[in-house]
Order: C-alpha cells, then structure tokens, then sequence
C-alpha cells in the first residue's frame, strides 16, 4: 500500500496513474484491505447532485481492518501507546490483541444498552484509551458515532446531539487539562435538560469526582463493562454505509454535521497515512490532535490502526508540567513520526530551546503540521529545533470535510517549500479558479482552490441537510468541490493555501463560524448588533475582534464586556472568546445593509492605510469613529 517509496519520480509516476486511471488505482489500492464481498462498482459520481459512491457493493467491518486482521501477525505488537497528563503515571502499551478485546466489550456493553446498527451515539470524552475503544466499538457494531470535542460548551454539546438525534451519549466524569480538571458529566447534565432523544448515558470514572446519577437514564462504565464479555462478531457494513458523523463550523448558521462512509474513508486514510509520513513497519507514530477532531479521527484511530501502526494518544496539553512535555514523550516513546499544529509549534517556539534540546530526538524522521496555513518562522523553528533539519515536514492541507490528506508533501521524497502544502496526494485534482468563476490554467496562479474530481474520502452529504451540502460546497464552481480556502502556486506547481476565504477563522487550530458567535452576543439584553472578525495573532495565528453596538442607558462596559466573554464561552466554548471587544456607535454598512467584514478586518488588524473600495459604504462616518476608538 505504500507504493510511492523511492523518489519524487516515483510520486510523479503514481500520481499520474491516479489521476489517468483512477478506478483502477483505488481499486488496487483497496483490494489490499479485508472485504466480507468484494465492490461490484469502483466509483459512481455526480457532483451536480452531489452524489460520490466508491466500491458500491462492497461488504466489510472497518474495525476488522484495523483489528482482526492483525491478529495473525501482529497480536502482541502495541497498537496504541497511551501517555497520561500526569508524567508521574505510567503510560499504557495496549496489543493489538488487548485493544481487539476491549473494543468487542465496550461493543457489547453499547449493545446490552439498546444500541442497533444505523443508531447514532454521541461521544465526549476526554483523551484516554477508551475513548479509542468507544470510537471502535461503534464501528464495530454499525452504530454511526458523533465525536464532539470534550472542549466545548454544554450548548454545543446539546445542538449536537439533537442535530443527529442521538440516542446514546458515552462521558466521564470528568477530565484531567495540565494542573486543571473539568467535571465532563456537570457539561452533559446541563446539555441533557435540552436533548429528549438521549435514553442511556454510560460515565466513565476518569477523575473520580463525585456525579449526579439520573435513575433510569445514567449508568457507569464499569458497572455496564463488567456485564459483558469480549465477543462480539462485527456487523456487516456497505461500502457506503456512514461510519461517523463530525461537525464543523459554518460561516453561517448551525454546524454542520459532515458524514463520512465506511470503505472509501478507510482506504483513503490508511494509504495518505502510510505514504505521507512513510510510515515504516515497527515506527512508533505521534499525531497531537484530539480524537474530538478529524485529525484525531483519521490519523490517530483509523488510518494508523488500519495499517497496523503503533500510534499514540496523549491526554494532555503541552504545556504541563512545562513546555518540554512534548519533547520529553518524543523522548520517551522513541516517536519516529510527529504530527502537530502550527499554533502547538508558535507556542512552544515562544519558550527557550533548551527545553527541546534537553531532550533526545534522534528517533524522530518525519514531522507533519496541519490546521491552518504554518508560517516562516514556525517552519523553520520546527525544522531547526525538533527536525535539526534532519527531518523533512510534511505540511499537509485538508479539511474535516476531505477525510484525508489533500495536498501534501510525501516525506522524504517531494521537493520542500517552506510553508508550501506542495503537491497533490495521488487521485487529487486541485484547480485554481479566478474572480469569474474560472479556471486558471496557467501554472503559476493565485485563487480560490477548487477540487475537480472525486476521492474516496470526500464526506457523503451534511446529516439531514443535503441541499447544505451542495449549497456550501458544489455551488461556487460547478461540477467541482469547493472547500473554502484560498491558495497559489508556483511555477513548480507547488501549492500554498492562504487562508480562509469565507466567514470562518482558525483561532489555535480550530475553526470558528463567525456568524453563531455573533448570534450568542447578540442575546445580551444590552446588544443591538455586532460583528466578529478575526485578526494575526502570532500564537494562535488569529484571534477575534468584536465589535458590539450596544443598547439600553447607563452601560457600564467592562461589565459588558466579561458578559459578553461568558455568553460566547455557554454557547460555544471557551475557544470562541474574543480577545477584543469594542463598543461601537455603528457597524460600516453597504447601501443594502450587509456588513463591510473587509473594513472591520483592516481595522482590527491595525491595517487601516489603505481600507480599498470604499464606494459602497453607506456610513463613512462610522468607520472614522471605529479607527479612533480602536486607536484610543
Ligand atoms: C485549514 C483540519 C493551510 C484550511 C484537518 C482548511 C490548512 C481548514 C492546513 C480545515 C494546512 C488545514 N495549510 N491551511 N496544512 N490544514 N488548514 O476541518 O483553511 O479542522 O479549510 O480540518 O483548516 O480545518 P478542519
């Protein structure tokens, strides 16, 4: 499967047979897996409607591919090396053997709890193993999980659940952050007086604090566990069945509940895995991000274990006990390949380097980013420091909606370009496409980024919306996939993404619609109207700026603000908090109404020279007045 493996050539030579013969190439590359039955069909697509349909068909049980079928070659070698927040306690090195067990009990507790193939079941979870195991386990049975980030508020959390109608939701009491903990199952109690469709909830004991139990409703983990045994026969799964739902945010209006499918998704993740990082047999495999993420789901879960890797999972922040955490675990576990964010690598860049060069690195050959657009500086600290330039970077662009990696380097072989995402991954056709809507053919170009062809992977539709999903992502271009991002290319057909180009910013790695924060402002009682935009900030590569038109008489504004902070940190999370918030006389308005963002973006990025056209603005006036205050 890893079938580019000497040369930039070699990459050359199987991309150009993905892209000339791609039914052919994927099904090489699938019949590799374990299928109960084989496809009938490699691929059917039309994205006018959109419908993508790969190995239609084909009958299989990912978990069997990233379980059973290892236990022939690979029973005793570690699956996943699990390192807790504590670095006094001990890590955990569960077998593929030992994870196969665990994931066909917590299978089986799902089951005795009235889970049924199709059901969906929420997960929040901190990062410990059994969250892992839960993930699996749904897999496992046919039971479509929904993932939400044990980081966001008891609001987000309730919008979620009832989006997809879960009827499950699995928790712990609480998690452990650095020297923090946070009590999980006080969140969900919250959210729950919100979500109806909820009959079991099952509390994992993480920090053993005290919880309230609802009868008839809430049971724990070990209590449930212990009722079961660890056989549990995986369910027959469609090629297309969906295997999990994942929300992101939108530019506007609820998330949006992307839905990925069981074949295509493990084929595509298992070999971007293997070929990007060439992930070699026996190397032990770090990948940062949370499991609440799709980073997490598709780079530490499935594709690692579907390719039989050693991957591991940490459950705490960088920056506990010291900002050395994550090179003394690189250390420890002899990390070969290391995968982590731009806003991780600015945040420890900001530390002295002794604190990385304590520590032995020799293991590391290959390190990876993801999650917004890496700048200079970072590239090269991370290529200094931890690389000792001894380490290529893979810079890979992709999206919760893409599945897997788009546009990467393949370690070790593709020409690097700091801050270059570079070339396309095998069966990926990018195009850049011009103010008009058209392509640009040239080769060296700047534009939006347009994908013109299908990939296994690509999410199936939006859960219960799919005129959604055609409106956001198969309108602006038609007949292609449009994923939001800006981007340009050199005259060596190098690719760099710059940036969002709709209403969605990346705040730490984390993409925040700007319209639902704007929504959770506006409930105060003293708001008349605001906008949020975002702004470069050199840690979290942007922050936000809030710009509120109050109400009401007497205000006392440092009063407002903090309201305002709390309400977007109830209704989102913490990580939506604006790091600025102005109180305005008015909002710069086109003659139709709509918000001027491009003006309130110069503003709040202290860019205010050249403010551009400005001929459409109805209310010069205000904007003045914004620039002195924000100057003031
Ligand atoms: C951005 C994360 C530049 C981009 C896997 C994309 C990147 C959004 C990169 C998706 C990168 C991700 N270079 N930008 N290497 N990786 N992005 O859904 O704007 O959390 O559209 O998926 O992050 O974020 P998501």
């Amino acid at each position: 499967m890893r079938n580019i493996s000497t040369s930039f050539e070699d990459y050359d030579r199987i991309y150009r047979q993905s892209v000339e013969q791609p039914e052919a190439f994927w099904a090489g590359i699938a019949s590799e897996f374990y299928w109960r039955k084989k496809w009938d069909k490699v691929l059917e697509w039309d994205f006018t409607k959109p419908e993508v349909n790969w190995f239609q068909g084909g009958k299989l049980n990912i978990t069997e591919n990233c379980l059973d079928r290892h236990l022939a070659t690979r029973a005793n070698q570690t699956a996943i090396i699990w390192e807790p927040n504590d670095p006094k306690s001990s890590a955990k090195h569960i077998t593929y053997k030992a994870l196969h067990s665990e994931v066909c009990k917590v299978a089986n507790m799902l089951k005795a709890n009235g889970i049924k193939k199709g059901d969906r079941v929420c997960i929040y979870m901190p990062m410990v193993p059994e969250l892992a195991y839960a993930v699996l386990a749904c897999a496992r049975i046919g039971a479509i999980h929904s993932v939400v980030f044990a980081g966001f508020s008891s609001a987000s959390l309730a919008t979620r659940i009832n989006d997809a109608d879960c009827k499950m939701l699995l928790t712990s009491d609480g998690s452990f952050r650095g020297a923090k903990t946070i009590a999980l199952k006080e969140i969900c109690d919250v959210a729950l007086e919100e979500c109806p469709s909820i009959e079991r909830v099952i509390t994992l004991k993480v920090i053993d604090s005290p919880v309230e139990m609802k009868a008839d409703r809430d049971i724990w983990w070990h209590e449930a566990l212990s009722q079961v045994d660890d056989d549990c026969p995986a369910e027959e799964m469609d090629a297309e069945d969906p295997l999990f739902i994942l929300y992101t945010s939108g530019s506007t209006g609820s998330p949006k509940g992307m839905v990925h499918s069981t074949g295509g998704y493990m084929v595509y993740t298992t070999y971007t895995f293997l070929n990007a990082f060439q992930y070699e047999e026996g190397d032990i495999y770090w990948c940062t991000a949370d499991i609440g993420w799709i980073t997490g789901h598709s780079y530490i879960v499935y594709g690692p274990l579907a390719a039989g890797a050693t991957t591991v999972m940490f459950e705490g922040v960088p920056s506990y006990p010291d900002f050395g955490r994550f090179w003394e675990i690189c250390e420890k576990h002899k990390v070969n390949q290391f995968y982590t964010a731009p806003t991780a690598i600015r945040a420890l860049a900001k530390h002295p380097t002794e604190l990385v060069t304590k520590y032995d690195l020799s293991a590391l050959k290959v390190l990876g980013t993801v999650g917004e657009p890496i700048n200079e500086e970072a590239w090269h600290w991370y290529n200094e420091h931890v690389g000792k330039k001894n380490c290529p970077i893979i810079d890979t662009w992709w999206q919760t909606e893409t599945g897997g990696f788009m546009i990467s380097p393949i370690a070790g072989q593709t020409p690097l370009v700091p801050t270059y995402a570079t070339q396309p991954m095998p069966g990926i056709l990018p195009a850049i496409m011009d103010e008009n809507g058209e392509e640009i053919k040239d080769i060296e170009a700047q534009g939006r980024l347009a994908i013109k062809f299908p990939w296994p992977s690509i999410a199936r539709t939006i859960w219960g919306n799919h005129e959604r999903y055609k409106n956001t992502y198969f309108s602006a271009f038609p007949n292609m996939y449009f994923p939001g991002d800006g981007c340009l290319r050199d005259n060596n057909g190098n690719y760099r993404i710059t940036g969002r180009v709709d209403d969605v910013v990346i705040v730490s790695g984390h993409n925040l619609g700007t319209a639902p924060i704007e929504n959770a402002i506006n409930e105060h009682v003293n708001v008349a109207e605001s906008a949020v935009v975002g702004f470069p900030h050199d840690v979290k590569g942007n922050a936000l700026f809030a710009f509120v038109i109050t109400k009401g008489e007497n205000i006392d504004s440092t009063r407002l603000t903090d309201e305002i902070r709390t309400i977007v940190s109830e209704k989102i999370g913490p990580i939506a908090k604006p790091d600025h918030i102005q109180l305005v006389p008015g909002l710069p308005k086109t003659r139709s109404g709509k918000i001027m963002r491009r003006i309130l973006r110069k503003i709040a990025s202290n860019d205010t020279s050249n403010l551009g056209d400005t001929s459409t603005l109805l209310n010069p006036e205000v904007v003045e007045a914004i620039m002195e205050q924000v100057k003031g």
